[in-house]
């Protein structure tokens, strides 16, 4: 039996960080991302930039990647890319990349998909991280999406609840926006939070039936709630800084937890998982963990270089998609929008 691991390249490029990360089977060897700045004075992602930023950065992250595992790209077994969701011509990027590195060392390539990625991250093996079992409960709250999902398996994942609206990520990134703070702020809400009082402010949570979500109202009012005081006192942001902070976050977060709840209720599954950017938040952290005496169930909170987008994500999803000769052909194509 050779002892030799599986070597798996992964790329992820479906937004506005480039990122590649080699796995030894189901362990990360290197995970490398280069955040793309450029966006933060637009108050946004640009796509085109993003795209730009994406050509320029993807070989020599590749590059750093192989070195820090200590590989070389003749050892590799495998490669995996984002397919999607994400922006089309970041996708692209990743894509095309994977593909001609794939047909130029005549390995296979691993089609994966981003969000299935911010939920299997959690099987990453890490010391002193447990894996949580089958079936378990996901949420997945990222600058693009907030889902609830029952995982019944490795690949068989089922979508309980999504957002009608913004994604969770938005509520925090436009919420930081409307205080002056630059993008993406949700990063910037939880510093300042935890300096405030999250009972300062009262903010209406919206009714939505089901394992949905929305978020648009809470941003409308939010925006209405500072033009209001700012009227009034111009300095209101500057002196009740960390208060609104703690206040908007303490709303978002019961917000999540109302559903989860609902979701454990409904489904009698008591092992929850959360994944995404938002899974960084320290008040999310908090409350899933303190969750585990009030409400009896067991959270699964993913290392923080996990959370945001990665490529050690791709990677995992890639291995278990390659253990099962799940591959893709040069025909595969990227898609801004794909199911599970
Ligand atoms: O998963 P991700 O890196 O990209 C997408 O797939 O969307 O998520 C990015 C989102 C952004 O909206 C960012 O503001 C948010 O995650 N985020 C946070 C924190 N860290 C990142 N939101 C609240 N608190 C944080 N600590
Ligand atoms: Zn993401």
């Amino acid at each position: 039996m050779s002892l030799k691991p599986t070597y798996i390249l992964a790329i992820e490029s479906s937004c506005d960080d480039t990122s590649a990360a080699i796995m030894a089977d189901n362990k990360v060897l290197s995970n490398i991302v280069a955040r793309q700045e450029i966006h933060e004075e637009y108050g946004g992602v640009v796509p085109e930039l993003a795209s730009r930023a994406h050509q320029q950065n993807i070989v020599p992250v590749v590059d750093i990647a192989l070195k820090k595992a200590g590989i070389t790209k003749d050892d590799l077994d495998g490669i995996a890319f984002t397919q999607g969701p994400g922006l089309m011509g970041s996708l692209l990027v990743g894509g095309s990349f994977a593909k001609s590195l794939s047909l130029a060392l005549d390995i296979p390539l691993v089609a994966v998909n981003h969000m299935h990625a911010h939920i299997l991250c959690h099987f990453i093996d890490e010391e002193g991280y447990d894996k949580p079992e089958f079936p378990f409960l996901a949420m997945t709250i990222s600058g693009g999406h907030t889902q609830i999902v029952k995982v019944n398996s490795f690949f068989d994942l089922e979508i309980l609840g999504e957002t009608t609206d913004d994604a969770v990520g938005e509520a925090f990134d436009k919420s930081a926006k409307v205080l002056g703070f630059p993008y993406p702020g949700g990063p910037l809400i939880d510093k300042y939070a935890k300096e405030g009082n999250p009972k300062a402010f009262a903010f209406t949570k919206p009714k939505v039936d089901g394992l949905n979500f929305s978020f648009s109202g809470l941003k409308t009012q939010f925006l209405y709630f500072i033009q209001k005081n700012v009227a009034t006192n111009p300095n209101f942001i500057e002196e009740n800084k960390a208060d609104i902070c703690a206040s908007i976050q303490y709303t978002i977060i019961q917000i999540l937890l109302d559903k989860l709840k609902l979701a454990v209720k409904e489904t009698g599954i008591k092992q929850i998982v959360i994944g995404g950017g938002v899974s960084a938040n320290s008040g999310i952290r908090q409350a899933l963990k303190e969750g585990e005496k009030k409400y009896k169930w067991k959270a699964f909170i993913p290392k923080f270089e996990y959370t945001t987008d990665n490529a050690a994500m791709i990677g995992i999803v890639g291995y278990y998609k390659y253990k099962e000769s799940i591959f893709a052909d040069s025909s595969v194509v990227s898609k801004a929008r794909i199911e599970f």
